[in-house]
């Protein structure tokens, strides 16, 4: 962000100045409850997405078999966070972040809402709408937090922190909403309860962002003004072309002039984001005017990377092939009480919001015996393997026709969440601070590529869970995982070496 009106810095400063939410400026708070709203639609969306698309027409589903019904899922999951990309760009060039938060979440609420009908084009017009609105509306959130503190303003770090708990607060809560209604009265009223709370994130935006000052209001600026607009237009054209090709594509699909099925767009799209991620690595490593020091930094965040995308493949499979685990193979009564297997879904956001602090005590207590991020992301892959490896004895036992008890579940969501803390909120900040420094805003963008990356392969996964003997399916995730982790503690000191300098 360049050259801001003197009105527009003077109204920046005053909401960076303010303390009132904890200490931090009350446009976080206007921030916090967005994302928690937002993150209540998009998980409780996502905790009966694979009940819906699994359970008979009888049952009010759509009876889709478990191969396709996990295609959709890593489709529409990998669209999701890919998506996050495009957001970012549009908001850069075109409509500056705050208008893209507001359209995105209009969006997601008729996403949510289109769900609502009765219909399989309805549904898949919902997931279209849902792709595009997070993507408008995710990245862009936590770009406005940056922005909400100076450079160097201490209260940074624990402002995204704070920020990160709604996240979770809002993934806690709608499982338990949607996941109720979804169930036990309709899948498709789920669906509208996560609308709700999406309305309800869009109407409190708009009520506070007047505390969010200047922040996100533009997109960025050379400082030149014909420059800004010669940009903008080809940015506008650009996008204009886009979704015309892709209306183009949906009217030939929708008229069966060609066809297209669930599987077949979910491996275009792996293809995709493979292709994708090789040609960014190409240019970051061989090709582009990068000084030594920034391509060696770049092998690091390479690295990183393709950890992170094999870590959210195992953890994103909570909504997928553990969901089908929870529904299918899980005795779902607690102390007496039978409850609705999506009601899982809240376990991995409780135990978040419980040892979230507790880790950032420890990485602060350790000092300077911290272990670096290469080591925190090998502990994150071997927890996310470990995960999965305490299931395979429950899994021998459904496959036998028992149920097993809850804790299985409970115990694999623990493991992984400990994983998520030891990757998730060193990530971002490690690959940005690997990244040449014009490369800051895109390298958040890299963040959400191997996120999609790994969802997609969650929907893999869930794909094989009734043609693939389950402790094979779940022995095979642990082993993958455990065997990452091993390579990169190997790798642990060369990519150390590779940072150059950055912690
Ligand atoms: N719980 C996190 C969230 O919803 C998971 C996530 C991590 C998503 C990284 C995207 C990128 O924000």
């Amino acid at each position: 962000m360049a050259s801001l009106s003197d009105h527009d810095q003077k109204s920046l400063d005053t909401a960076r100045a303010d303390t009132s939410f904890f200490g931090h400026p009350r446009g976080l708070a206007t921030l916090f409850f967005t994302e928690m709203w937002e993150r209540f639609s998009y998980y409780g969306m996502r905790a009966i997405l694979i009940f819906y698309l699994t359970s008979s027409i009888a049952k009010g589903g759509l009876g889709f078999a478990d191969s396709k019904a996990g295609a959709v899922y890593g489709l529409y999951t990998a669209m999701v966070y890919l998506m996050c990309l495009g957001g970012g760009w549009v908001a850069d060039r075109i409509i500056g972040q705050r208008r893209a938060v507001l359209i995105g979440g209009i969006l997601i609420a008729c996403g949510e809402f289109s769900l609502l009908l009765p219909s399989e084009a309805s549904f898949y017009c919902g997931l279209v709408l849902l792709i595009a609105g997070t993507g408008l509306l995710k990245g862009n959130v936590s770009v406005i937090v940056g922005q909400l503190y100076a450079p160097g303003d201490p209260r940074r770090d624990s402002g995204f922190s704070i920020y990160y708990m709604g996240i979770n607060i809002g993934a806690l809560i709608s499982p338990l909403i949607c996941g109720y209604v979804g169930e036990w009265i309709s899948w498709r009223l789920g669906f509208g309860v996560a609308g709700l709370g999406m309305l309800i994130g869009l109407v409190q935006f708009l009520l506070t962002s007047r505390h969010l000052g200047s922040a996100g209001l533009h997109p960025a600026s050379t400082g030149n003004a014909e420059e800004d607009r010669k940009s903008r237009k080809s940015a506008i054209l650009s996008v204009g072309a886009g979704v015309a090709v892709l209306a183009l594509l949906g009217a030939l699909a929708a008229s069966g002039v060609v066809e297209v099925n669930a599987n077949m767009l979910s491996d275009g799209l792996g293809w995709c984001l493979i292709g994708i991620s090789a040609v960014v690595f190409v240019w970051l490593l061989f090709l582009g005017n990068w000084t030594p020091v920034e391509r060696k930094r770049s092998a690091a965040i390479l690295v990183l990377f393709v950890s992170s995308a094999l870590f959210w493949a195992a953890f994103e499979q909570a909504g997928s092939s553990l969901s089908l685990f929870a529904e299918r193979g899980t005795d779902c009564h607690l102390f007496g009480y039978a409850f609705p297997a999506s009601w899982f879904q809240s376990v991995q956001p409780i135990f978040v919001i419980a040892l979230a602090p507790v880790f950032g005590w420890l990485w602060l207590a350790l000092r300077t015996k911290e272990p670096p991020s290469p080591a925190k992301f090998s502990l994150g892959l071997l927890f996310g393997g470990l995960a999965f490896a305490i299931l395979i004895p429950a899994a021998s036992l459904v496959v036998s026709g028992q149920k097993v008890a809850p804790w299985w579940l409970i115990g694999t969501y623990f493991l992984q969440t400990l994983g998520e803390l030891c990757l998730s909120p060193v990530g971002l900040s490690a690959m940005t601070k690997l990244a040449p420094v014009r490369l800051g805003g895109f390298i958040m963008g890299m963040w959400f590529l191997s996120t999609s990356i790994g969802n997609w392969l969650a929907g893999k996964a869930a794909s094989l869970y009734s043609s693939m003997p389950l402790p094979t399916l779940f022995g095979s995730v642990a082993a993958f995982s455990i065997a990452a982790a091993i390579v990169l503690a190997l790798l642990i000191k060369p990519t150390v070496k590779m940072m150059q300098g950055v912690k």
